[in-house]
Order: structure tokens, then sequence, then C-alpha cells
């Protein structure tokens, strides 16, 4: 049983502003049904201030009371006021959230940075057609669709440093795992940035490219009952044998280039090519 604030459990006993506006002047969206849970809100603008909010939301209660104290929060602010709002003052708002379901006030903060970024599009004939546009941004997370930018937010905004944390306030790594390697580049990223060696040499790569495997790549094989071996580097070239269920099933070329091969292009060379050798 989580540990709810007073205010989490009034917000979700008796959620505030739910519904539609249909003249909204902006519209934002965030999660997906397909995720678990799935945030639209609504706003109203006039002047440069948000007159009007409401939400529609699928998901937990926590997902209820975020999303219920965002609007309350919002509604008389200026703009610009709304868009220094974080997922921290929407926790905090609420006196706090379990860490395991932050990643709700990470999708409010989502779901009003997107009906920002459309307010004031010269196209907004169709709100909805708009936000249909593709996604440019990065994935890190397939599972959970959750990009790069996301979590580098959450990680400036929370001071997060650990993968688990990451999945806590965004889901990502939450599932089948196999983004963790990437999460984890992303986290060093940030805090080393000026650590990051600019270019390895021959034996740091191979150091490397061994380090991954057998610490990131192997151990998620091994969850399925594969596993893998490195064989050799020539170059850009890494040789590995796949062992245990991975091997000689019919996914294998999806497994090496998905995600053995992407793991270390994302990790240490984008220029790296993944052969699987007898
Ligand atoms: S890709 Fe992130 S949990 Fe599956």
């Amino acid at each position: 049983m989580w540990d709810y604030s007073e205010t989490v459990m009034d917000h979700y006993r008796n959620p505030r502003n739910v519904g539609k506006i249909d003249d909204a002047d902006a519209i934002g969206i965030a999660g997906s049904l397909s995720c678990g849970d799935q945030l639209k809100i609504y706003l109203k603008i006039k002047d440069g201030i948000v007159t009007d909010a409401k939400f529609q939301t699928f998901g937990c209660g926590s997902a209820v009371a975020s999303s219920s104290i965002l609007t309350e929060m919002i509604i008389g602010k200026t703009v610009d006021e709304v868009k220094k709002i974080t997922n921290k003052d929407i926790a905090d708002k609420l006196g706090g959230l379990p860490p395991e379901k932050m990643h709700c006030s990470v999708m409010g903060y989502e779901a009003l940075e997107d009906a920002l970024k459309n307010y004031g599009h010269d196209d907004m004939v169709d709100l909805d057609d708009l936000r249909e546009e593709p996604v440019k941004e990065k994935i890190v997370c397939t599972c959970f669709n959750v990009t790069e930018n996301l979590i580098w937010d959450a990680i400036k905004q929370n001071g997060l440093k650990t993968v688990e944390e990451i999945t806590n306030y965004t889901k990502a790594g939450g599932a089948c795992g196999k983004c963790k390697a990437l999460i984890q580049d992303i986290i060093d990223t940030y805090y080393h940035k000026e650590e990051k060696p600019v270019q390895m040499t021959a034996a740091q790569k191979i150091i490397r490219i061994n380090n991954i495997i057998e610490k990131t790549i192997s151990p998620e094989l091994q969850k399925d009952g594969g596993d893998i071996t490195l064989v050799d580097i020539e170059g850009n070239k890494v040789m590995v044998k796949l062992r245990g269920k991975c091997s000689g099933c019919k996914n294998s070329i999806h497994t090496l280039k998905s995600f053995v091969e992407t793991t270390l292009k994302d990790t240490v060379d984008k220029n790296i090519e993944v052969v699987e050798v007898e």
C-alpha cells in the first residue's frame, strides 16, 4: 500500500476541473493508453493568462491527483509563469508522492509542456491533427515511448542519479529493461560531461565494449535464457557468438541488430557493426 498525503487523497477522491474544453486554445497530451496511463489537458488562454484548464486522464490515483492539482496551479497564471512549472512543483504541491509514483507528476509536466508547445502555433485550426505530427525526438525506451529529452528534464529537475530513480519518475526501463544501458549513459553524460573522453584509444574501446557486453547486454539476454560471448574485435567490427536460447532463434538477427548493436552504438561508438560468428 502506498503512503499518500492527505492532499493526494483529497484530489483523488474529489478531482477538480475534470472534463474537456471544446474551444480550447491549447491541448497537450502525455503518456499512452498502451503504456497504462494517459493525460490530456485543455487550456483556455486570454491575454496571456490561463483562464480555464480541464483534464481527462486514464491512470492511477496519483495521475488523477497530479492532473487535478496541476489545473488548480495554472488557472489564473500567465503563460510565462506556467512555463516555469516543473514536475517537482506538482509533487511538492501534493505534499509529495511515493518515488514509484513520481512518473505521474512527470506526466502532468509533459502534458503541460505539450500544450504550451502547441499554443500560438500558426495552424491551430485542428489541434488534434497538429498533435499527430510525428515525434522527431529520440526515443530511449520503446516500451513506454520515453524520449531522451524527458529523461534529461527529469534528471535536471529532480537531481536523479540512478536508473531506478529514472524508472520511478518516467517509467523508462520498467518493462523489458533493454534501455537501461542507454539511460545510464544519459545519466553519465549529464553528470560527467567534461570527463567523457572525446576519442577513445583502440585499447579503451575494446575494454568498454567488453564491459558493456558483460555487464549490460549479457545479463539482459540471460533473463530470457540466452547469452552472448565476445569473440573478437577488428576496428569497428565486433564479432560475437549468441548462446543458449538466443542461438539459432528466429529472432537472433533482430536481437543482434536492435539490441546488441544499438546498445554498443549508443554507448561506445556509432560506427560499430556487430556480426555473429560460429
Ligand atoms: S525499452 Fe525500456 S523497458 Fe523496454
